[in-house]
C-alpha cells in the first residue's frame, strides 16, 4: 500500500505520482494520508478542495439563489458559518489563477450529539455539477467527522427539490420515516421549519 503528499500536503511515497486525483488514487488503491489540518488537495484534474474561508462570505452568499434556481437561499448562509465552522466546512476552487469557487458544503459536528454530523448546505456551481464535485465534497467532510467520532450524518431537503433528494439517495442517505408522504412515496416531516414547511430528512450510517 502506497501513500503520498503532494504541494498541496498530501503525502507521497513509492510510485505515486504527485499529481494523482483522489479518484485516481482510488481507482489504484492507493491511500491518500491527509494531515489533519491539510488546506487543499485535489479532487480533479483543474478543482482542489480547501477549507471554508470567512472571505468565501460575499461570493457564496451572491450566487447562491442563482445556484439553486432563484430559490432565496442567502439567508441560510450567515456570516458566523463561515468564521466558526471552518473545520467542518470546504471550498472547491479552480485550480488556476482565478482560484474561483466552483462548489463549498458546510456542516458541522452536533454539540448535543457528538455522535451526529449535519450537513447545512451543499452546492456546486451549475456549470460543474455531474462530475463528481457534490460526491468529493460529501466525501472529505464524511472522512473530517468520522475521526471525531460521529457515526451518523444528518441532513434535510425541501420536497420540491428533487435534485437534491436524489443526490442524497446516491450518496448513501435513507429517508427518516415521517408523518406524510409525497405522491412518488417519499416520506416528509410537515411542519418540520415551520407551518407548512415540510421537509425530508435524512440520515446516513458512516459506520456501514
Ligand atoms: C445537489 C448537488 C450539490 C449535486 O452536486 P454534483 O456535483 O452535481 O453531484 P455529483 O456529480 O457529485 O453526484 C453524486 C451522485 O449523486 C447523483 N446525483 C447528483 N445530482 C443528481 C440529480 N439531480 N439527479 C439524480 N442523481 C443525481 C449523481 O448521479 C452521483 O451518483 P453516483 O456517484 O452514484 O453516480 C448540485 O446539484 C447542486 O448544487 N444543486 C443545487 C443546490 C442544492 O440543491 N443543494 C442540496 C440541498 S442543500
Amino acid at each position: 500500500m502506497h501513500s503520498m503528499t503532494d504541494h498541496d500536503g498530501l503525502a507521497e511515497t513509492g510510485t505515486a505520482p504527485a499529481a494523482w486525483t483522489i479518484m485516481e488514487a482510488r481507482a489504484a488503491g492507493v491511500t491518500l494520508i491527509l494531515p489533519e489540518r491539510s488546506e487543499t488537495y485535489r479532487v480533479m484534474t483543474d478543482v482542489l478542495i480547501r477549507n471554508l474561508r470567512e472571505e468565501d462570505f460575499s461570493f457564496l452568499r451572491s450566487v447562491v439563489n442563482d445556484w439553486w434556481g432563484g430559490r432565496p437561499i442567502a439567508d441560510l448562509m450567515p456570516r458566523y458559518l463561515f468564521q466558526h465552522f471552518q473545520s467542518t466546512a470546504f471550498t472547491a476552487v479552480k485550480d488556476d489563477a482565478s482560484h474561483a469557487i466552483v462548489g463549498f458544503l458546510v456542516g458541522f459536528v452536533s454539540e448535543t450529539h457528538p455522535e451526529q454530523a449535519y450537513i447545512h448546505l451543499v452546492g456546486v456551481d451549475p456549470t460543474y455539477r455531474g462530475r463528481g464535485l457534490g460526491r468529493e465534497l460529501y466525501e472529505r467532510f464524511f472522512e473530517t467527522v468520522r475521526p471525531r467520532g460521529c457515526r451518523y450524518v444528518r441532513a434535510i431537503t425541501s420536497p420540491v427539490n428533487a435534485g437534491s433528494i436524489r443526490f442524497h439517495r446516491h450518496m448513501g442517505f435513507e429517508v427518516e420515516g415521517g408523518d406524510a408522504t409525497m405522491p412518488d412515496g417519499t416520506s416528509i416531516h410537515s411542519n418540520y421549519s415551520g407551518d407548512g414547511q415540510a421537509r425530508v430528512c435524512f440520515v446516513k450510517d458512516l459506520t456501514r
